[in-house]
Formats: C-alpha cells, structure tokens, sequence
C-alpha cells in the first residue's frame, strides 16, 4: 500500500499583516456582502423547495448571510433512494479511488477552499479566526488525511492462519444499507468527518447538519463535488428532526448512525433503534459522541499559572461550546488565590465582539435558545446562596447572543452548574481542602454522569498517577497538565465513554472499524 504518510496540517498564524490575514478579510467580506442561496444536495440534484429559512450571524443576528431550503419527508425518502442508488458503483470502486477522493477533498480546504470555509465557520458559527482555522481547516484536513491511513491499515491487516490446501481471508465490506450522519453545529470539522469516515469506508450516506452549521455544510458539500464524491454518496438534507427520523429509522436499509450532538437526543435515538429492530436487515451500528461536564483538577503541588491558563482557555475558548470545554474545577485551598489573580487578569484581557474584528476573542453563543438557556443558568447562580460569580455574568442579545466568560465559585461542589452540562461560557469552581485530594478525586468521578474530557495539573508524580487510576473511568481523554480541549487528529483520538457516548475515538482505526462488516471466506482447494 502506497499512500502519503499524514502529517498535521499547520495551523496558520493569522497575524496582522500576513497574506492568510488579508485574504480572510477579503473573504469575510465577500461573504457579507452577498446573500447565498442554498439548496439541498441530493443525489446529482440542486433541491429548493421554495420553503426558504434565513441564515444569520449569532454576533450580528439582524444580518442576513442568506438562506437555506427546507425539506420535508419526501425529500428524506429522495435521500435515502439516492444513497442507496448511488451503493453499489461507489463500494465496487477501487480503494484507491475514493483515498484519492477525500485526498484531493483535503488538499482543496488546505488550498482554494481553505479561506472560504473559515469566513464560512466563522460568520455562521461565530468562532474567531483561530479558532476556525484549528477546526473547519486543520482537524477536518487531517481527519481526512489520517482516515486514508487508518483505512489502509484496515485494508492491510494481517490474514487468519490458513492450512495446506486451504486459503482463508477476511473481506471488509462496507454495511449492507445506508449510513445516516447527523451532525453539530460546534466543529465544522466534525460535521465534515462523520459523512466522510463512512463514505470513505464504501458506504453511502444521508447527512443532516444543525440548521445553525448549513452556511458552512454548503461549502463542505462543494469541496466533495469538486474532489469528484459521486453523486448519491454523501446527501445532504435539511428536514426536522422528527420527520427525518420517523423516515430513517423506520426504513430496512437503515445500517448506521454516525451522530455527534446531545445526549438526550442519542438516547432518544437508541431507543427508536431498539423499538424498530425488528424492521432491519442488519443490526445497525450506533456511534455518538454526546455530552460533557469536562473537569479539571489542580493538585497542591500544580503551577497555579499553568492552571489558570488551563481554565481559561479550556473553558472559554469558542465561547465553552465544545462537548470537551473545561466547566467544573477543583482548585486545592493552598493556591487558590494565586490561581484566581491569574485567571482574573486572564479574562480581563479577553475581548468579546464580532468574530470580523479579529482582536476579540469571545464571540457570541450559537443561537437564542442556547443564550436563554446559558443566561438562565447565570441569573440563577446570581441569586443562590453559598454562590458567588468572580467575574463577568453580564449577557446582551440585542445584536448578537453576546454572554461574558463567567466564573462561578461555589462552596457546594454539588450545586447545579458543577454537575449539569451548560454547553457555554461558564466555568464553576470549587475549593477544596489541599490536604483532601483523594477526597476531591472521588467527588470529580461522582458529580456527572459524563465522561468525555477532564485534566490534572501536578508536579507530584505520586499524585498523578493517583489521579490517573482513580479516575480511570471519568474521561475518554485525559490531560496531564494541560487544559481538556483540542485534541489533534492522529495524536489524541477523540470520545467519551459512560453518558458522553460509545466512545469510538474519532481520528482513529476504531472509529472506521465501525463503518465496516467483514466476511470471512474460507476456499479450500
Ligand atoms: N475534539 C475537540 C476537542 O478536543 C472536541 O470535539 O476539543
């Protein structure tokens, strides 16, 4: 097998000056300046239905980017018979053929492309410059580069025992139907990776992005025509949820599902899965990364700089939207002053505004739901007992969904925001006695019933390898002093496991070893 070895792709600087910097600003423009119109994608078919939903961004919620063509359940039927249609040139094409497909995809957004799709993630999604070039560029780049690898290591692994005068061998197949994608709206990267994992695998693939990610989806679906995705492979649909999924997982061909986004909707997904099973052809795979309540806790012995800069960052950055985002820390009594002194002055220098003006590193929140929802949990803190808020708690959505990185210190390590899953900008910290380590530890694995991210900060090596086995089950990924977010594809491969989800590590063999059904053929001579 010959295939390019991956390296990561290099994160860009964007400094004031640099030729990456003009040509994004250029672009942003552009993209301001123009009201795009933007169909479905089903099978070799631009779809407008007519029923036409606007596209704003969450900064600057009274402009419009353009819109977006809803569907409905004809439209899922139309998707799944393109999948379908689509299966069997696409599974009998070499593997060389599609690996060159998502490369070739790769090498777009790394080039042409690599502009637009940040102005994209950026205007829709509210994420600031470097935050969009470390998601929508680099992690999807590399997801497909290093998914190429995985693949062929796939392809390539060593063949059962076979006795004289017989040859056994194990034939990887894609699954016998169609692969269902439903995607989130905080990484472009994932919502570009969980159609494409599973196409590249030989499948065939109904996507349905958050209505919040389709300004940046409509730029992915353009990068896979150009790269030469057949059509039928990847279809992408805006349909509600309830009627896409009475369709989909009613339908026999149903064979996956490959979900990124909230644990109540996973769970409400398992369940319709279970409740149909009988209507399938095969057994379907269920892969979904969920929910979070990321921790991280300092040890007496931790740099009190190190964890302040752990915290802000890996709670604030991207506004705490990231399933991995720091949100509750334990913080030992012996350097919590120091640790406070730093993150305070850290936050101060934060600024929040429009991600065009790229001096502002806090954006807005997603939409008015998310807001309402964040904001409230805010005006609560404000009024319980035993609660204090040490720094912003001020929220504005009169031009855009604007809610300032929040610190919450709470002498209850049980109280509300250090247990429930907020998905914003709000970090809730608890003090604990520096002697009481173990103690906090135990606290850290009982408080959510998450375990997707979480770190300890020590320079005690007894204390880390405590921290390690005692919390074993707690995080898919776990960070040895550093903050819990920006896991780099083919480095950290990404999930969670209890209610985060079935922790099939994105960015890795696992993850593509589910979107595969071997057979086993045994010839004897
Ligand atoms: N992979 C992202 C991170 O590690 C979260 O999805 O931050």
């Amino acid at each position: 097998f010959n295939i390019p070895e991956p390296i990561n792709e290099p994160v860009k600087s964007y400094a004031p000056g640099s030729p990456e910097r003009s040509e994004l600003q250029a672009m942003l423009k552009e993209f301001r300046a123009q009201q795009v119109d933007v169909p479905m994608y089903i099978g070799s078919e631009e779809v407008r239905t007519g029923n036409k939903k606007p596209m704003n961004p969450p900064h600057d919620h009274q402009h419009l980017l353009g819109h977006f063509h809803e569907g409905d359940a004809s439209h899922v039927e139309q998707a799944i018979n393109s999948a379908m249609g689509a299966k069997h040139a696409w599974e009998s094409m070499e593997w060389e053929q599609r690996a060159a497909i998502f490369l070739k995809a790769a090498d777009l957004l790394a080039g042409p492309y690599r502009a637009k799709i940040n102005a994209a993630t950026m205007l829709g999604q509210s994420k600031n410059a470097f935050q969009a070039e470390i998601d929508a560029a680099c992690e999807f780049i590399d997801f497909l580069r290093f998914n190429v690898k995985y693949m062929v290591e796939i392809y390539s692994q060593q063949p059962p025992v076979s006795g004289n005068g017989v040859w056994n061998r194990v034939e990887q197949r894609p699954l016998e139907g169609f692969v269902f994608a439903l995607t989130p709206f905080n990484f472009t990267a994932i919502a570009g990776n969980l159609p494409t994992s599973a196409a590249l695998m030989g499948n065939t693939v109904v996507w349905k992005p958050a209505h919040t990610q389709i300004y940046s989806a409509n730029i992915l679906m353009q990068v896979f025509k150009e790269a030469g995705v057949p059509d039928g492979v990847i279809n992408l649909i805006y349909v509600d949820g309830p009627t896409t999924g009475k369709i989909i997982f009613n339908h026999p061909d149903f064979a996956g599902i490959h979900f990124t986004g909230s644990t109540g909707v996973f769970q409400h997904i398992w369940k319709t899965i279970g409740e149909n099973i009988f209507k399938y052809k095969s057994y379907p795979r269920i892969v979904g990364e969920t929910g979070g309540k990321d921790f991280v806790i300092a040890h007496k012995s931790a740099n009190p700089k190190a964890v302040a800069v752990g915290l802000s960052r890996g709670a604030f950055e991207y506004q705490g939207q990231k399933c991995s985002a720091a949100s509750r820390a334990y913080i030992p009594s012996n350097m919590w002053a120091e640790v406070k002194k730093y993150l305070l002055e850290d936050l101060a220098s934060m600024k929040m505004g429009p991600t065009e003006d790229f001096t502002n590193f806090i954006n807005a929140v997603i939409d008015e739901k998310a807001f309402d929802k964040i904001s409230n949990y805010i005006s609560e803190a404000k009024k319980a007992d035993g609660v204090e808020i040490i720094s912003g708690g001020n929220f504005d959505k009169s031009k855009g969904y604007f809610i300032e990185p929040t610190v919450i210190v709470t002498q209850d390590p049980m109280y509300t925001t250090m247990c429930e899953e907020i998905f914003g900008p709000v970090l809730t910290i608890y003090v604990y006695q520096a002697e009481h380590f173990e103690e906090a530890l135990e606290l850290v694995d009982q408080t959510s019933p998450y375990a997707l991210t979480g770190a300890v900060f020590s320079q005690d090596r007894y204390a880390i390898e405590l921290a390690t086995k005692k919390l074993r089950n707690a995080a898919g990924n776990f960070y040895i002093n550093d903050k819990p977010t920006g896991a780099v594809v083919g480095q950290q491969p990404f999930g969670g496991a209890r209610a985060s989800g079935t922790n099939d590590k994105a960015g890795s063999m696992i993850n593509l070893l589910r979107w595969v059904s071997p057979r086993t053929i045994k010839e004897t001579f």
